[in-house]
């Protein structure tokens, strides 16, 4: 498959980026291309503008939201790796995801999440999370981002098999890190294909 890898953080030294950069490794010694798209670096704005709304009447699509999507098109699996921020997505991927994924290109209604307009793709969040697992698993922050991200947004853009992994203790001793890291590793390792697009039941 090819793989395309969006980061979210503005530190190269980041642990989000080692994660990215781990899970691009895993994935390829499993034999896949992989690309990384590091918004940041890049530039990436992530304010949902006046073109973007003219866009959804005919206008045309703005440049910098074509190129993302050309590497969307390209793509048969894409992880997103983003550090959880206020139990949910820091402004830049949040931004990217209401701007790349736009009506008319990604979903073309609101009543069945599972009738996206995109091909079938395999979708993996990687999120570094300071909170430790039980305390994210107790307070009930695990189910509400799987019901707001699993199943409310990625469902929309075909993401037939899709996958939520918090990276919880993400600012813990080395041996934590190392052994999220390695996780990481083992997810771009085990990416299995997009499959036949759902229908919703
Ligand atoms: C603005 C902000 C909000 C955060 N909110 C949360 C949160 O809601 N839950 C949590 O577990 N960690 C939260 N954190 C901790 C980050 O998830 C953690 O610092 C990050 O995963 C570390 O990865 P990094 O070294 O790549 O930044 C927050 C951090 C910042 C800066």
């Amino acid at each position: 498959m090819h793989v395309l890898t969006v980061l979210d953080h503005p530190q190269p030294a980041s642990f989000s980026a080692a994660v990215a950069e781990k899970f691009n490794a895993g994935a390829e010694t499993a034999g896949h291309t992989t690309e990384l798209a590091d918004l940041h670096a890049e530039g990436f704005d992530p304010r949902w503008t006046r073109a973007d709304i003219a866009a959804d009447s005919g206008a045309p699509v703005p440049q910098d939201i074509l190129a993302e999507q050309t590497r969307i098109n390209r793509a048969d699996a894409i992880c997103m790796v983003f550090p959880l921020f206020w139990w949910g997505m820091p402004a830049m991927t949040k931004g990217w995801v209401d701007r790349v994924w736009s009506w008319g290109w990604a979903y073309d209604q609101l009543n069945d999440p599972e009738a996206s307009l995109q091909r079938p793709r395999t979708g993996v969040l990687l999120v570094p999370a300071g909170a430790r697992s039980t305390e994210i698993r107790e307070l009930g922050h695990h189910a509400a981002l799987e019901t707001a991200w699993m199943s409310g947004t990625f469902g929309y853009f075909g993401f037939t098999q899709r996958q939520l992994k918090l990276l919880c203790g993400s600012k813990g001793s080395e041996a934590r890190r190392a052994a999220l890291l390695e996780d990481a590793w083992q997810t771009g390792h085990s990416l299995v294909p997009p499959a036949p697009p759902r229908t919703a039941g």
